[in-house]
């Protein structure tokens, strides 16, 4: 076992978080993640295309046994008393991944009222449903409604900018994201290696914990990321690729398939985002180059304003509705750098027992550098 901050203040075995990833849902893979003893996010991102892409709302409500008719509050609700249901018994904790970007605010509002009423309705959530994870925005002004429930606040951020930001908001768990990670990222790119201690040292306090997100995806890593200053690891791109991910059978398959050097960044719905590599994603980078060169030189753009030939946004709803169906040539996929790494498909428990295996051999055979 290893004790860290974060599983004393989660009350979690293990001092790892399984990252929400969208678009379609990862129902099924944060039941598994919660009774493996990390905390298990609940991608929410799938719920805001019900007209625009009903096949990723469908797969929403199918994966967490929903009313595929519901509107957006009704299927979160009945996914966050499934989930509540399926874990309480292993003492499984989980929270919602919620996107507070500007445009998506009032939809934000809707999915943390109906987090917040869930464990009103019914006081024994707040053994499971401890989490609310913000994500892609702007943390202030949420900390009120989100500490005033009662849960523990955990947001995720680029810099160390950002992260003092945090601070400020009342954030209680800061997650450093470098830029080797999954799908969006950053318009002014930092790795891990470097965001880690500089976020842990600008930030970390008695009151404030700093977890690595990034680039992490086994005991080695898990090792440094506590070496580094921070209190766990994020993981998205590794349980991807699991048995029990929700995600469609080609996306997990093309994660294990990954070459050296398997990613590239082009855009991705609200700026850049890394892709895994293939025919399509750099047909799409070369066009992210014409159309969006903010990408590259880290100037966001108006993603509107763009025109000639299909628009990147229509290209990447395509490329996403042609990886659901198994359409190998039209799909994009994104993926974090890590994927390169990743050559199984486990169970998430089997997964979770061989990282902290490894993590705990690590630590200790490490101690064999020093001389006193
Ligand atoms: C396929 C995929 C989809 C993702 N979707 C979202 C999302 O909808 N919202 C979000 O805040 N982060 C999303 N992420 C980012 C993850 O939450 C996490 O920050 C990232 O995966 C960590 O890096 P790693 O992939 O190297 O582990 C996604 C990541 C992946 C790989």
């Amino acid at each position: 076992m290893l004790k860290t901050r974060l599983t004393e203040m989660l009350g979690i075995k293990h001092p790892i978080i399984q990252a929400g990833m969208g678009p379609f849902s990862n129902n099924n893979l944060c039941v598994a993640a919660a009774n493996a003893g990390v905390l298990g996010l609940l991608s929410t991102s799938g719920l805001f295309n019900k007209n625009d892409q009903p096949w990723v709302y469908n797969s929403f409500c199918d994966t967490g046994e929903a009313n595929r008719d519901d509107d957006m509050a009704t299927v979160l609700e009945t996914v966050l008393k499934r989930t509540h249901r399926l874990v309480k018994d292993k003492g499984g904790v989980f929270g919602p991944n919620v996107m507070v970007s500007a445009e998506l605010k009032d939809k934000a509002n809707v999915m943390i009222e109906t987090a917040i009423k869930a464990r009103e309705e019914n006081p024994e959530m707040k053994n499971t449903l401890k989490v609310m994870y913000t994500s892609a925005g702007d943390p202030m002004g949420w900390g009120e409604k989100i500490k005033k429930a009662g849960f523990t606040w955990i947001h995720i951020v680029p810099s160390v900018r950002a992260a003092q930001r945090c601070k400020k908001a009342g954030v209680d768990v800061i997650v450093a994201s470098g830029h080797e990670g999954g799908f969006h990222t950053h318009w002014e790119p930092l790795h891990s290696m470097v965001l880690f201690p500089a976020v842990a040292e600008a930030v970390a306090d008695e009151n404030t914990l700093v977890v690595g997100g990034g680039g992490i995806s086994d005991g080695k890593t898990l090792a440094a990321s506590l070496a580094l200053g921070c209190d766990g690891v994020l993981m998205g791109t590794r349980f991807l690729a699991t048995q029990e991910s929700d995600f469609p059978p080609l996306w997990k398959q093309s994660v294990l398939d990954a070459a050296d050097r398997g990613t590239l960044v082009a855009r991705g719905y609200v700026g850049p985002a890394r892709w895994l590599r293939n025919a399509r994603s750099e047909e799409h980078a070369r066009n992210t180059l014409q159309k969006s060169p903010g990408v590259f030189l880290g100037t966001p753009d108006s993603y509107t304003a763009m025109e000639g030939g299909m628009s990147l946004i229509d290209y990447e709803n395509e490329s996403i509705k042609a990886a659901y169906e198994g359409n190998k040539e039209k799909a994009m996929m994104a993926a974090g750098e890590v994927a390169q790494r990743i050559s199984n498909m486990p169970k998430v428990d089997d997964l979770v027992n061989e990282i902290m295996k490894e993590a705990m051999a690590v630590l200790k055979s490490v101690q064999k550098f020093v001389v006193e």
